[in-house]
């Protein structure tokens, strides 16, 4: 479908701008609706994974090696299940800090359109990942109760390169995985198709959420600069532990506490996870936002 994005001729265009009229181009030739794209009919065949093996939690441990095939599927499936709900709960934060940002601002502009498209695209996925997880025979997984707190006080005061960057926190991380399980045909096939939308959609937010950072922290002083660094650097610790609940071992049939024991040691998995955000590092690094108390949080965290 094409949508011309018409522009008034008498406001001069912002860099931000460009950047949000080709997200907004790119929006209007690729997007898509999860109820009509995935096939939510055909019931679950649990000969599939819900997730690619290799990024379970307990991949590599001596656990996992005692473990059947159908049983290491069962976890892998409450696995993608936990992944989406705390998808749902960091998409309904960022969608918070978003409005917030672009309130009693120019709706004219291309960056307030992007901000309400980018927005309606989190609506989509949040109702996709709770049908794909209910699909997944999961209960609804929430985050630790502290995570929960923490996660509402930050939605409600986090503003400007805090808020975008730890937007883009939360979905670099959720994309690493997902662009594998996409891919992977012993992942379940709705499974794939909903984390191919989501690779595909999100590509654009985490452009905007990067263009966002940069442009905050330009006006950003040193000590603002220092605050909001580890303010990030606490939200991606908060964030990637509360990626797997742990109930999930318990829900998969296994052992909780030696799950979660083997899981805690496990340093295949923390050692993909560090590997996968290398590139998110990299952009940290590059706008001064990895600094010596953030790196402490990123260590603890294996995304560094
Ligand atoms: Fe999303
Ligand atoms: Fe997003």
């Amino acid at each position: 479908m094409a949508i011309g994005i018409s522009r008034p001729q008498s406001r001069t265009s912002t860099p931000e701008d460009d950047v949000a009229r080709r997200l907004l181009e790119s929006s209007a030739q690729l997007s898509y609706d999860p109820l009509t794209e995935v096939d939510w009919e055909t019931p679950l065949d649990e000969n599939f994974h819900g997730a690619s093996p290799e990024w379970s939690t307990l991949y590599g441990t001596a656990y996992w090696n005692e473990l059947t095939d159908a049983q290491r599927k069962a976890l892998t499936r409450q696995e993608a299940a936990s992944v989406a709900s705390t998808g749902i709960w960091f998409e309904m934060i960022l969608q918070q800090m978003v409005l917030r940002d672009i309130y009693a601002k120019d709706p004219t502009d291309d960056t307030f359109q992007w901000a309400l498209t980018e927005i309606a695209d989190e609506c989509r996925h949040s109702i996709m990942f709770a049908r794909g997880a209910k699909k997944l025979g999961a209960p609804a997984y929430r985050p630790h109760r502290v995570a929960v707190e923490l996660g509402r006080l930050f939605k409600t005061t986090a503003f400007g390169e805090a808020a975008y960057a730890a937007i883009l926190v939360a979905e670099e991380v959720l994309d690493v995985m997902q662009r594998d399980w996409m891919r992977d045909e012993r992942v379940v096939p709705f499974v794939r198709t909903i984390n191919n939308i989501h690779v595909v959609e999100e590509s654009r937010h985490m452009k905007f959420a990067r263009d966002e950072t940069r442009k905050h922290l330009a006006r950003a002083g040193r000590v603002r600069r220092q605050i909001h660094s580890l303010l990030i650097a606490v939200a991606a610790y908060v964030i990637v532990t509360s990626m797997v609940n742990k109930k999930v071992y318990a829900n998969a049939g296994l052992d909780e506490e030696r799950a979660v024991r083997e899981a805690k040691a496990n340093e295949h998995h923390k050692s993909m996870m560090r590997s996968s955000c290398s590139g998110l590092m990299d952009f940290l690094a590059s706008v001064g936002l990895l600094t010596r108390p953030a790196l402490f949080f990123y260590k603890r965290a294996h995304l560094i």
